[in-house]
């Protein structure tokens, strides 16, 4: 069961860090209220392990580590997250009484869900979904099919007052699905075909609402919940998963309807993203069950885009999956409709490795052989990152003929690169090494993390409008961003992600200086240059992609006047 989000606060805030770490790392006094001591995550004469009791936190100058009492108890003491906080709790005298209110809310909500399919299928046999079923017909959904799915239909205007009557007003606006209006609450879904999405176990935790007229947005899908994160559901896994453990692999698709189809037609492999592309979460969850990763994709453009966007996690995650690509305008879908399932079976069996397809669309956009160094370069910092020797191997090989170099040159370029990496993450103190490394833009994106985990939340979020994760430089940095964004956008508790190891310990050089000590100021002036940058980084990709010379020395004289102008400001 989840310890509360306010227990770990009370835990943080009654736990002396001084007397943690005083107790297996002697500590003396050094300035201010900061005590120094021997380092116990390396090995070291000199002590540069720095306590701030007052701010509650550590970081060591030599080795890097860093991070809360959490951290150093999880780190330390060898323990998960929950024993850790259950350990201090002992300590500090703060009993966890685990919150029964959520956890009876959370059940609600999936009956609140539950009632609601039923509903919403009457609704669709019923005059007022007339429509909605004639559009269903129309698109060959049949009867059983939407049974199957528990689509449904709910029109404009749906009385809420029987769900009143019935549940917590707590539990109807957790749902999410539920908003406070003009004239109270009311159904956030208008004159949608409803899908209902389900978690791995069945239990239904979100709806997708389609439009049937021509309203925009296509979609909405519930907002994030408790019970319900984009990043870890797909779309049918709950039926998927019993199938998926005697197919050999498993098809992802883009859209609802695709799955839905493709299940009638006998694929039972198939699961779709809630929109958004796939995360590490996601194939986290795949792995689970089967071997293989198809991603079909539409044959376009866009298409292509999205897989070789997608190539990036799906090597970090260590895995490899096959594309493959629709007919220009086809969705499986349509596709399948169309011409069938022997016609589908062979455009499946035409799939190809995605990595090696990124190689490809790369080296025909590369129109000389300045350009094909440069791909061949990009793709080569991805193989460097596959683990396995003998995919390594094969890699290495084809790209050597994709891209008609020596093969034993390229070998020798990939362990030169290699070793470089690892050498850089190995040599001297981590700390300095990164110093070394890393840039002002990093120092700077680092000091907005840290300045936003520190505001209070609301002032926090104000700081987030308009910076994208996509606006940072540094990787990891935008990982941690992203991770905050979605802490302070679902309120969820800064503190839980602060005593995650590896992002305390990111931080914490900036956590435990003083520096710092002007939060509003540190995170307006990070956040104008992590702006400005966006800005620099936007023109040059367009004086990148312009055309002719003119255009270019155009867009280099906008960049100047524009740099000009920041620096004014
Ligand atoms: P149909 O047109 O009904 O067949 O849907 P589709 O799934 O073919 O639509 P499309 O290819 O446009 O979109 C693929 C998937 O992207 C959908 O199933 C949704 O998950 C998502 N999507 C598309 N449009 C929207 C939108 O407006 N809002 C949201 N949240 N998701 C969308
Ligand atoms: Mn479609």
């Amino acid at each position: 069961m989840k310890i509360p989000d306010s227990k770990i606060d009370e835990i943080l805030e009654q736990t002396d860090l001084y007397q943690l770490v005083d107790e297996v790392v002697p500590l003396k006094k050094a300035g201010g209220s900061s005590f120094k001591g021997l380092c116990p995550f390396h090995t070291e004469k000199t002590p540069s392990f720095n306590v701030h009791p007052d701010k509650g936190y550590f970081h060591c100058f030599g080795c890097g580590e860093g991070g809360n009492a959490i951290s150093f108890a999880m780190k330390y003491h060898g323990l998960s997250f929950p024993d850790a906080v259950r350990m201090l709790g002992e300590r500090c005298g703060v009993e966890i009484e685990y919150d029964q209110t959520a956890s009876k809310d959370a059940k609600d909500i999936v009956a609140l869900h539950e009632e609601l399919i039923i509903d919403s299928r009457k609704y669709l046999y019923s005059i007022e979904g007339k429509k909605a079923l004639a559009y269903l017909t129309e698109r060959k959904f049949s009867d059983r099919l939407l049974e199957e799915y528990q689509v449904g239909y709910f029109p404009p205007n749906v009385d809420p007052a029987k769900y009143i009557r019935k549940y917590d007003k707590s539990v109807l606006i957790n749902s999410g699905l539920f908003k406070e209006g003009k004239y109270g609450l009311r159904l956030m879904f208008y004159d949608r075909v409803m899908i209902p999405v389900k978690g791995v176990t069945g239990k239904t935790i979100a709806f997708s609402g389609r439009t049937i007229s021509d309203q925009q947005p296509k979609y909405i899908n519930s907002p994030e919940t408790e019970v319900f994160k984009k990043r870890r559901v797909l779309f049918n896994m709950d039926k998927a998963k019993q199938s998926l453990r005697k197919s050999e692999f498993a098809m992802v698709v883009e859209g609802y309807f695709d799955v839905m189809r493709l299940h009638e037609y006998g694929y039972g492999n198939c699961v779709a993203s809630m929109g958004t592309s796939l995360t590490s979460d996601h194939i986290g969850l795949l792995r689970r069950y089967t071997g293989d990763i198809y991603m079909l994709f539409d044959g376009d453009q866009a298409g292509y885009k999205s897989a070789l966007k997608s190539l990036e996690t799906f090597v970090q995650a260590d895995t490899f999956p096959y594309v493959v690509f629709l007919p220009e305008g086809e969705d499986p879908d349509s596709f399948i409709d169309k011409h069938g399932k022997d016609s589908f079976d062979q455009l499946i069996g035409a799939k190809k490795d995605l990595f090696l397809f990124a190689a490809e669309v790369l080296l025909k956009k590369s129109k000389d052989f300045n350009a094909k160094l440069r791909s061949l370069d990009k793709i080569k910092s991805m193989l460097i990152s596959v683990k396995s020797p003998y995919r390594k191997d094969y890699y290495a090989q084809k790209l050597a003929v994709m891209f008609q170099v020596d093969e034993n040159t390229l070998r020798k370029d990939i362990d030169i690169s290699a070793a470089k990496t690892t050498l850089k993450r190995t040599s001297g103190t981590v700390e300095k090494q990164q110093e070394r490394g890393r840039g002002v833009t990093y120092f700077c994106e680092r000091d907005f993390i840290a300045a936003l985990v520190q505001l209070p939340e609301d002032v926090a979020l104000n700081y987030t409008d308009n910076i994208l994760p996509e606006y940072f430089h540094d990787r990891r940095m935008s990982e941690i961003y992203k991770k905050v964004l979605d802490v302070l956008e679902n309120g969820d508790n800064i503190n839980v992600l602060l005593s995650t190891p590896d992002i305390a310990k990111e931080l914490s050089p900036v956590l435990v200086s003083d520096l710092n000590s002007d939060l509003y100021r540190s995170a307006a002036a990070s956040r104008e240059k992590i702006l400005a940058n966006s800005v620099k980084d936007s023109m040059n990709r367009k004086i990148k992609d312009a055309s002719d010379m003119d255009e270019k020395r155009r867009l280099v004289i906008e960049k100047f006047n524009t740099k000009k102008k920041l620096q004014e400001k």
